[in-house]
């Protein structure tokens, strides 16, 4: 391998999978059938308008990392893709979001029970696939995985309006609403692969650690970001009444009056007019750079465990999923 194939941009990484990712549009487009038009209609709504694909990529790319070829791996990167749209699904009508992947959200379209039942089907026929894909131990992974997101979702649901709620407790949450599924894309690349344990522990460091700063990163583009490039509202969590790490560190870092400012807008669900002045708090009192850090150092973790293993220095995709990591931070989408 020449040092030319070594990636060094997201579009370098990406192309190292371009083929992989066609394989996996095509399993989805094909698992898509259902004697039932709504359930096509709407799942393809959401699934056509694209998303980043980012965890059947990180399948693929610990799959090329570890020299696993075999096709199977596709049908449990589309497997990954459908839980995670079945997730959004359910995730847009408990939020009451309007705005997903740059257009109206299923819920906004097509209502909210149809949302959910649709999002029943991705979840059911992600099962179907993996029965389908006959691994043991990757449906245990996948199983757990879905059930530890149903929980983390329930548990952000109880700590809404609670101005209370830590860095420990907010941790709790993402690790298991988002990160979860990081982990278990890239640990599905080790079973697949007959990795050793250790391998197969490092993935799941670098896929618990990612995911978490990637929802951190997201929690502070609620603040910082832009609506048109992320495809959703900002403001969401605000208005809802979800304490997240720029909050919190906010409240903690203010002056008694910034803090109580933003406590009521965590109990009450502050409204777009509280949006500008708690954005002003929350860049005044350096939140926005700690929560840059407090991703900035779970990245430096996914890579710390990509360095463990000691891939050939000229494996191109080790150096992706490194470089997937030191990117993320920049991230505006
Ligand atoms: C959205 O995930 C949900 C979060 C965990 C923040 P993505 O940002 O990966 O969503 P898509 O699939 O690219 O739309
Ligand atoms: C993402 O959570 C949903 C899941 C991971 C299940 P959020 O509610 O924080 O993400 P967005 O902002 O809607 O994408
Ligand atoms: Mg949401
Ligand atoms: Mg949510």
């Amino acid at each position: 391998m020449t040092t030319e194939a070594v990636p060094r941009t997201t579009a370098d990484i990406l192309a190292l999978i371009a083929d992989d990712m066609r394989e996996v549009d095509r399993v989805i487009g094909r698992r898509l059938n259902s004697g039932v038009p709504l359930v096509g209609e709407v799942s393809r709504y959401i699934i056509a308008a694209g998303g980043k694909r980012l965890r059947p990529a990180l399948l693929l790319m610990m799959c090329g990392a570890l020299g696993h070829r075999g096709t199977e791996r596709f049908d449990f990167a589309a497997v990954v893709e459908f839980i995670h749209t079945a997730t959004l699904l359910h995730d847009d009508v408990v939020d009451e979001s309007t705005l997903r992947r740059g257009r109206p959200t299923a819920n906004e379209s097509f209502g909210n029970p149809a949302s959910v039942l649709v999002g029943d089907f991705l979840y059911s026929r992600a099962f179907q696939m993996m029965v389908d894909g006959g691994r043991m131990e990757v449906m245990r992974i996948l199983a757990e995985a879905t059930n530890v997101i149903a929980e983390g979702e329930v548990q952000q649901l109880m700590n809404m309006h609670d101005a209370s709620l830590d860095q420990a407790g907010y941790l709790q949450v993402i690790r298991s609403k988002t990160a979860k599924l990081f982990e278990a894309s890239v640990r599905i690349a080790a079973v697949l692969a007959d990795a050793p344990p250790a391998v197969e522990q490092a993935c799941i460091v670098y896929g618990q650690a990612l995911g978490t700063a990637f929802q951190v990163i997201d929690d502070l583009l609620d603040y910082d970001g832009d609506a048109g490039e992320m495809g959703k509202n900002l403001g969401d969590d605000l208005r809802e009444g979800k304490a997240t790490l720029p909050l919190i560190i906010a409240m903690q870092r203010g002056t008694p009056a910034q803090a109580q400012l933003v406590r009521t807008a965590i109990e009450q669900g502050g409204d777009s007019s509280d949006l500008e002045s708690i954005m002003d708090i929350v860049r005044e009192t350096g939140a926005l750079d700690s929560v840059r850090q407090a991703a900035a150092a779970e990245a430096q973790r996914a890579m710390d465990a990509i360095e463990a293993l000691n891939f050939e220095k000229d494996n191109p995709y080790a150096e992706g999923l490194l470089q997937l990591a030191a990117q993320l931070l920049g991230r505006r989408a």
